[in-house]
């Protein structure tokens, strides 16, 4: 196969390589994003917060999942796609959770997916990756779980669960998950759980000694505007871009000049 596979990412912890990793909602932005060069796109269940604008990604249903996925998927030609399994299709029941997971990966075309939490999910991780689904982990900060936390705040600051983050760690990679996502937890923490795993961490807000980084494409982008956490690094202004570009749209109707001649028939 022709994109880039988990193997290649395991490759990529050994020789110290650091892997790339954004999010996508849709199929024009997938294509910019895979055509740049990033290792691994997610399709994030923050489409629920980015896309449908809502507080949390609780609300978002496995068939909007799959129907961003759907998109993301044509235009990507290299990237490694992975899919988030949305709260209420997996935990609980490891039946629910692999039939779920069969059927991102049948209807939309997607490389793998990911499920917040650890041993709580085993069975569910241990069903979905006997069936062949490669699965990627998500710890500290799970924003299905913000009800439980209430606060985004970071997590494991204190050491009894710093010390069950490492054990979480240590299960994904014993179930066969072939990446953990850590979001939102004391660089110290984010590194010694990446030394104690062979498989590579990817951070938010997680500091620099994480396997890989991933952001929200919207928000590096800077077209997020209430948003700005530390860790977030902005690396376009496009929120002024687009402003602009849209008053001047504007502008230019009200005072005719668009379109001119050469832009009629
Ligand atoms: O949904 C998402 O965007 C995520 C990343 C922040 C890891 O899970
Ligand atoms: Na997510």
């Amino acid at each position: 196969i022709k994109i880039v596979t988990t193997h290649q990412l395991q490759e990529m912890k050994s020789k110290g390589e650091k892997i790339s990793m954004l999010t996508a909602y849709d199929y024009s932005m997938a294509k910019i994003i895979d055509q740049s060069g990033v290792d691994v796109i997610l399709v994030g269940d923050s489409a629920s917060n980015v896309m449908a604008g809502n507080e949390t990604t609780l609300p978002i249903t496995l068939d909007h999942m799959i129907w961003h996925a759907t998109s993301v998927v044509k235009a990507v030609k290299r990237a490694l796609v992975v899919v988030d399994v949305p709260f209420g299709s997996y935990q609980g029941s490891s039946s629910e959770a692999l039939r779920s997971c069969i059927r991102i990966m049948k209807e939309s075309g997607g490389h793998a997916v990911k499920m917040e939490g650890g041993v709580e999910i085993k069975e569910s991780i241990s069903r979905v990756l006997s069936a062949g689904i490669p699965v990627m982990g998500h710890l500290g900060l799970t924003p299905q779980s913000i009800y439980k936390f209430g606060t985004y705040t970071v997590r494991a600051k204190e050491e009894a669960e710093a010390n069950k983050l490492i054990e979480d760690a240590k299960a994904l990679q014993e179930l066969g998950c072939f990446a953990i996502v850590l979001e939102k937890i004391p660089s110290k923490l984010a590194k010694k759980v990446s030394e104690s795993i062979s498989i590579p961490t990817i951070g938010i807000g997680a500091g620099p000694n994480t396997d890989g980084q991933v952001l929200v494409v919207h928000d590096m982008l800077g077209i997020t505007q209430d948003f700005k956490p530390r860790f977030l690094r902005q690396y376009a202004d496009l929120n002024k871009i687009m402003h602009e570009a849209f008053e001047n749209y504007v502008s230019d109707i009200k005072s005719q000049k668009f379109p001119n001649e050469k832009e009629s028939y």
